[in-house]
């Protein structure tokens, strides 16, 4: 795997100046930054960085402290800050960018993180504090923020982010919508391949080049074998998957929804579809490249009843499942970084009419109770914390309970 992440460097790599586009300006030759001064709830202000492919500006040293200090200026307000605290102990204080926790460096000011504060970081304007972080509830205040995007390079096309010319088929009046494999002919005679999407700043950014279409879904370049084993047609890593749970499994190739959660689905590549091709930006066509790797991914862990708390994505279960779930109560506490909300999908269902799983958003407010034999829809959060809690009562064996899974969008 190392050898074709190396081989594909060589073939990408151009010796260029970064660059910083969508208003965003250039910070210490490394990022790209923006101040929005307006005051905005915390939610709101990850979705807008989200929507350029950032998150709320990481500050991982005295450097990039200092440097986005300077780049705010005497503005006199305190902003958000792209970090969330799940206790008061900052090894659980993890980076929007999903790159590690505030344990090596952070900035809190003496007392913080404090947690019953609420998990939200800011960064204070003036005074004695100035700079330094407080733990802050994030929906109930209202404050400027500071979005981080990756640099990129130059290149006229019409979207650049991180290296890369997104081009999107709607866009290109000769061919809309073509199935997979006319789809990935015509991405590489504009010297790209159908996109491979290796973040969730990536999928955000890619999802929102659809926001004002009518485009619900288009087809990207992944292709699975059965079971599933999905893997990228441009052969580079499968490091990020966002696949629906319930995708279903027909068909190869798979289409990303522009919908809540930018998940997912295997469709038939004979069908026509809208497409999204991806070339490295400022550079020239090189030949055909070899052909697909597959990737087997990581397994997934059982139950995750009474965690402290399951993380980012995965699949939990009641206890024993698939076999009876007797007399208990669980309760399961999914989290995902500060910048993103939670998806929960639930792929089985079948408990006895007096046990009830409860779902709970992040603010505490039940959003469900469950109970019976019937598949509940999706449940999405209003923030990077789900609680869902399982009581049940003697069932009837055969009652086998509930597999569910959660993803971060
Ligand atoms: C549009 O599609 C055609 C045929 O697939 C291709 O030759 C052309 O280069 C594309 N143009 C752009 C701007 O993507
Ligand atoms: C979207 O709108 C365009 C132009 O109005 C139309 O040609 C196209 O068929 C529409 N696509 C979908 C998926 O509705
Ligand atoms: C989960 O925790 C609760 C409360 O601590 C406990 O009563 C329950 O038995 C635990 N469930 C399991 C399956 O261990």
């Amino acid at each position: 795997m190392k050898l074709l992440v190396f081989l594909s460097l060589v073939v990408y790599t151009v010796s260029d100046t970064p660059v910083c586009n969508n208003g965003f300006s250039l910070v210490n030759s490394a990022k790209c930054l923006k101040l929005v001064t307006t005051p905005t709830k915390h939610r709101t202000a990850e979705a807008n960085c989200a929507s350029y492919g950032g998150t709320l500006v990481t500050i991982r040293n005295a450097i990039d402290n200092r440097a986005v200090s300077t780049f705010v200026g005497n503005i006199g307000l305190s902003f958000w800050i792209g970090v969330y605290c799940v206790t008061n102990d900052p090894t659980t204080c993890y980076f929007d960018d999903d790159l590690g926790t505030a344990s090596a460096y952070n900035n809190f000011a003496r007392g913080f993180p404090n947690t019953d504060l609420g998990g939200c970081v800011y960064s204070a304007s003036s005074g004695s504090l100035a700079g330094q972080w407080i733990s802050s509830e994030c929906e109930d205040v209202e404050m400027a923020y500071v979005c981080e995007a990756p640099t990129t390079k130059t290149d006229s096309c019409a979207h650049n982010y991180n290296g890369y010319c997104y081009l999107t088929s709607h866009e290109n009046a000769t061919s809309p919508a073509l199935p997979f494999t006319a789809a990935q002919d015509a991405c590489r005679q504009n010297c790209g391949e159908l996109v491979s999407i290796h973040s969730r700043r990536e999928n955000n950014y890619v999802q929102n080049l659809y926001t004002n279409t009518n485009i619900s879904a288009f087809l990207i370049g992944a292709l699975t074998t059965a079971p599933l084993t999905p893997y990228w047609i441009d052969q580079s890593r499968w490091d990020y998957g966002h696949v629906n749970p319930r995708s279903g499994s027909t068909g190869s190739c798979f289409q990303m929804t522009t919908g809540t959660d930018g998940t997912w689905y295997q469709v038939d590549c004979k069908a026509s579809q809208y497409f999204l091709c991806k070339r490295p930006a400022g550079t020239v066509c090189n030949s055909t490249p070899p052909p697909p790797v597959i990737v087997t991914p990581a397994p997934t862990n059982p139950s995750g009843c009474n965690s402290t708390s399951l993380f980012s994505s995965g699949t939990f279960t009641s206890p024993n499942y698939p076999s009876a779930y007797g007399v208990t109560w669980c309760v399961y506490k999914l989290t995902t970084l500060g910048a993103y909300r939670i998806s929960l999908y639930f792929t089985d269902f079948y408990v006895y009419q007096y046990t009830f799983v409860n779902v709970y958003d992040s603010n505490g407010a039940r959003l469900a109770q469950l109970t019976g034999t019937s598949l509940p829809s999706p449940y999405y959060s209003s923030s990077n914390t789900m609680t869902v809690s399982f009581s049940s009562t003697p069932g009837t064996p055969g009652y086998r309970g509930f597999n569910a899974k959660f993803l971060s969008f």
